[in-house]
């Protein structure tokens, strides 16, 4: 995302943003594997309350000892709290936040049912109150963590494709995590875990971070990608662990193969938030007619809390105008091979979503930052029928 001047921004537009986030703190989190626990390390920023007043809770016990510093927005150009490079919040003069780096032993994470343990991460105020509906929880598989690791991961190329960074544990940790988040979420909107759905169709299934676990639960996985060597990966090592598992290789633009009204769930992780508008139409379109009537679509989105990294004017003013932003993306155009500028960074308002996707779902409800703090769930039910 481009870097321009603060300055660019009027006052007008800095008062909208400002609005946008108050009362919202943005949380983002990563995993470091160790052999006894994990290093979780990440940042907190919060707009209209102070910041000292905001505590990270790890399982109910504030996490004082951990704060490594804390940031003063723009006043304090040397840190800048994302360790992944982006700047946040920078049309915020006197944003203030703080970055945090803990331990988490193994040991704490508690047995949470279904072949899961979980810790919770909360963002809360002095006296325990959550201030941030976006409180996570981190989940890893019931096995032995190490065993988990040990067990064939996917070659680090394939990993940096589709999630930018090769670290086992964040593998395992965020897929197990979104499931577990994505699951319960499914079951507060729609009144069913995502095992009790039917088939489940992933598009974009990348090489297997979600799917993984979807299989391990023993659901009925359908996973679609336009990356062939992901796709076979995913055969070669998860599908042939079950026998209701299949990966296949898709074109850029819809239609597959598959037959109409097939899964009774779909889920698509950071994959509309790649295309452009007349793709992402398209693919909306198709992934409707592979549910069932009243099946249920579950996509992340680049929302409120992925447009804390943009400093950029323009992409603000044009998310305005028309209620989403495409732009090529240099560092993504790469990646389908020289020449290709299919892959985009897409933002879409909920106005939009509303609005928009519309002539094909339901838009039963988006919830921020549920995907890693980072990008939104939108949850949806393909028009007409009613979900089996
Ligand atoms: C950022 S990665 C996310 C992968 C996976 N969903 C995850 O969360 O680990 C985006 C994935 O979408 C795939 N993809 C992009 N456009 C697609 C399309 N039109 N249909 C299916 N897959 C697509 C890419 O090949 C890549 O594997």
């Amino acid at each position: 995302m481009a870097e321009t001047d603060v300055a660019e921004f009027t006052s007008i537009e800095r008062g909208q943003l400002m609005r946008w986030f108050s009362g919202h703190p943005v949380c983002r989190f990563w995993f470091r594997g160790m052999t006894d626990g994990v290093d979780v390390f990440g940042y907190v920023t919060n707009a209209d309350q102070n910041i000292e007043e905001i505590e990270l809770r790890l399982e109910g016990k504030p996490l004082n000892d951990v704060v490594s510093y804390v940031w003063h927005g723009l006043e304090d150009p040397e840190h800048d709290p994302d360790p992944t490079g982006f700047r946040v919040l920078r049309w915020w003069p006197r944003v203030t936040g703080f970055s945090f780096n803990t331990h988490i032993p193994y040991s704490i994470f508690k047995d949470a049912g279904e072949g899961k343990k979980a810790v919770r991460l909360d963002i809360t105020n002095k006296c325990g109150e959550l201030v941030c509906a976006q409180s996570q929880s981190a989940y890893l598989p019931t096995e032995d963590i190490n065993a988990h690791l040990a067990c064939v991961s996917p070659p680090k190329i394939l990993m940096n494709r589709v999630m930018g960074v090769s670290e086992d544990a964040e593998w395992i940790l965020t897929g197990c995590t979104n499931m577990n988040v994505i699951s319960q979420i499914a079951e507060e909107v729609v009144g069913k875990p995502l095992g009790a759905m039917g088939p489940l169709l992933e598009w974009g299934s990348g090489c297997g971070r979600l799917s993984r676990h979807l299989i391990r639960a023993g659901m009925d996985v359908t996973g679609i990608d336009i990356d062939g060597g992901a796709v076979t990966w995913c055969n070669d090592h998860l599908a042939s662990s079950s026998k209701r598992a299949r990966f296949l290789q898709c074109g850029l633009q819809p239609p597959t193969e598959l037959p109409s009204n097939s899964f009774g769930v779909g889920i698509g992780i950071s994959v509309i938030t790649h295309l452009d508008e007349p793709s992402g139409d398209a693919w909306l379109a198709e992934l409707a007619r592979l549910l069932r009537p009243g099946g249920i679509m579950l996509l992340t989105t680049h929302g409120l809390n992925t447009f804390s990294h943009v400093s950029d004017p323009q992409i603000f003013r044009k998310l305005q105008a028309g209620g989403m932003y495409s732009q090529r993306s240099s560092h993504l155009d790469s990646l389908l091979g020289d020449g290709q500028e299919y892959y985009r960074e897409t933002f879409h308002s909920w106005k939009y979503i509303h609005e928009h996707w519309s002539k094909w779902f339901e838009v039963l409800d988006i919830r921020r930052g549920a995907h890693m703090g980072f990008q939104d769930l939108v949850v949806m039910r393909k028009i007409g029928g009613v979900a089996r």
